[in-house]
């Protein structure tokens, strides 16, 4: 699967190894300034490469350096509510893997379960639970690998983002993200579920990106910008465009933090 997008990205790139790919969410766009001397890739350029249908996920591959790091940028991610195939994104993080990457940055917007975890927050996701019901594994092994998830998101990487934040005066939560397929929001009932599940946040995205990348045995971090709190928890009604506006609370704070991980790391 992907076939030919793996060879085109790998023409155009050359020699250029990337060593760390990062996935950046709803509104998130604002770290591909930091990207230095960038090929920029639309997803149309790509042979059979999927595209985004969402406002505000705009699709274009980033490659070029942060600090000393090589770095391949997907600004505009795939979700499995666009009715895109798991297979795919396994597929992309195998590109990733071929190309030469160890570790991915995944930032996401999602919605808060916790009353004091308010739109702007950023949180730092130490586990998840995919609740999506579905599984980018599926149909790609020849054996099936029982992949281990006791560390999903890499201990180390976090302790290091979460050292820069505590420097530098951001707040940085930490949580338990869970996926959902959406494309809806979900119902008070479902958010006072997730609740009692033990979840910290509810988004339909990263989840997939993140079973996949650890089975190829890439080391993930994963940052979620929380845009509302969960249905019912407040009078308000989650909708895209108050989510897109409270991420834009947090994308400097984001990008700050990605920045200097990897200029210190
Ligand atoms: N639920 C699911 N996904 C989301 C939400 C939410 O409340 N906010 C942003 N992404």
């Amino acid at each position: 699967m992907l076939d030919n997008a793996a060879q085109y990205l790998k023409e155009k790139i050359g020699d250029f190894q990337p060593d760390t790919a990062i996935i950046l969410g709803s509104g998130l766009a604002l770290l591909t300034a930091e990207i230095q001397n960038p090929i920029i890739i639309p997803y149309a350029e790509v042979p059979d490469f999927p595209q985004t249908s969402v406002e505000g996920h705009v699709g274009c591959f980033y490659i070029g350096t942060i600090g000393k790091h090589k770095v391949i940028c997907m600004q505009g991610r795939f979700h499995l509510y666009e009715n895109i195939d798991p297979r795919v994104i396994h597929a992309i993080m195998c590109i990733f893997q071929k190309l030469g990457v160890t570790r991915m940055i995944i930032t996401n917007a999602a919605g808060s379960l916790r009353q004091d975890m308010l739109p702007g927050s950023l949180m730092l996701i130490t586990d998840h639970i995919n609740f999506s019901g579905r599984n980018p594994l599926i149909g790609t092994q020849k054996h099936p690998k029982f992949t281990d998830l006791s560390q999903a998101y890499d201990l180390d990487m976090r302790n290091k983002i979460k050292q820069i934040a505590e420097r530098e005066g951001v707040k940085l939560y930490e949580g338990v993200y869970l996926m959902v397929l959406g494309p809806n929001y979900e119902t008070p009932a479902e958010i006072r579920m997730f609740r009692n599940f033990g979840a910290d946040a509810v988004g339909m995205s990263t989840v997939q990106e993140v079973l996949s990348a650890v089975s190829l045995g890439i080391k993930v971090i994963g940052i979620s910008a929380i845009s509302n709190l969960g249905t019912g928890m407040t009078d308000d009604r989650p909708n895209h465009e108050e989510v897109m506006i409270n991420v834009a609370e947090s994308i400097e704070s984001i990008s700050l933090l990605v920045k200097l991980f990897l200029e210190e790391n």
